[in-house]
């Protein structure tokens, strides 16, 4: 019992001394990882998952833009696109471009 009521704040004191390093990464990195998974880490996909490296950005962001709209049939990206503003998709998009 001792054990594991000190074992809390030496867990928080880890916490907090990770915290600044987490703030220092990349924000847009952080946010692109979520397509990575399906998408490959530098958007270079294999497989049944449309690559990022074989399109201009420009044409990548429209494409965003008609799944949010509905102009554009999807089976996932229909759905994950709403959870984002433009400027975000955006700046994911450059994110994997600049990569
Ligand atoms: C669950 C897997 C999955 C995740 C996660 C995912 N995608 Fe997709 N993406 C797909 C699939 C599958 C397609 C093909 C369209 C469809 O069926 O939805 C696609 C298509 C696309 C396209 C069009 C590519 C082309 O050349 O036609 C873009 C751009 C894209 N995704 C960007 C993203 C971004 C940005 C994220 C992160 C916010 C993301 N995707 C997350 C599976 C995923």
């Amino acid at each position: 019992m001792r054990g594991r009521l000190t074992a809390v704040p030496l867990f928080l004191g880890l916490a907090l001394l990770a915290a600044p390093a987490a703030q220092a990464m990349d924000p847009m990195a952080v946010m692109a990882d979520a397509c990575a998974g399906c998408h490959g880490t530098d958007g270079a996909s294999l497989g049944a998952m449309p690559p990022f490296n074989t399109k201009s950005a420009d044409e990548l962001k429209k494409l965003l833009r008609e799944y949010k709209s509905g102009v554009r049939e999807a089976t996932v990206m229909d759905r994950i696109v709403k959870g984002y503003t433009d400027p975000q998709l955006d700046g994911m998009i450059d994110y994997y471009k600049k990569k």
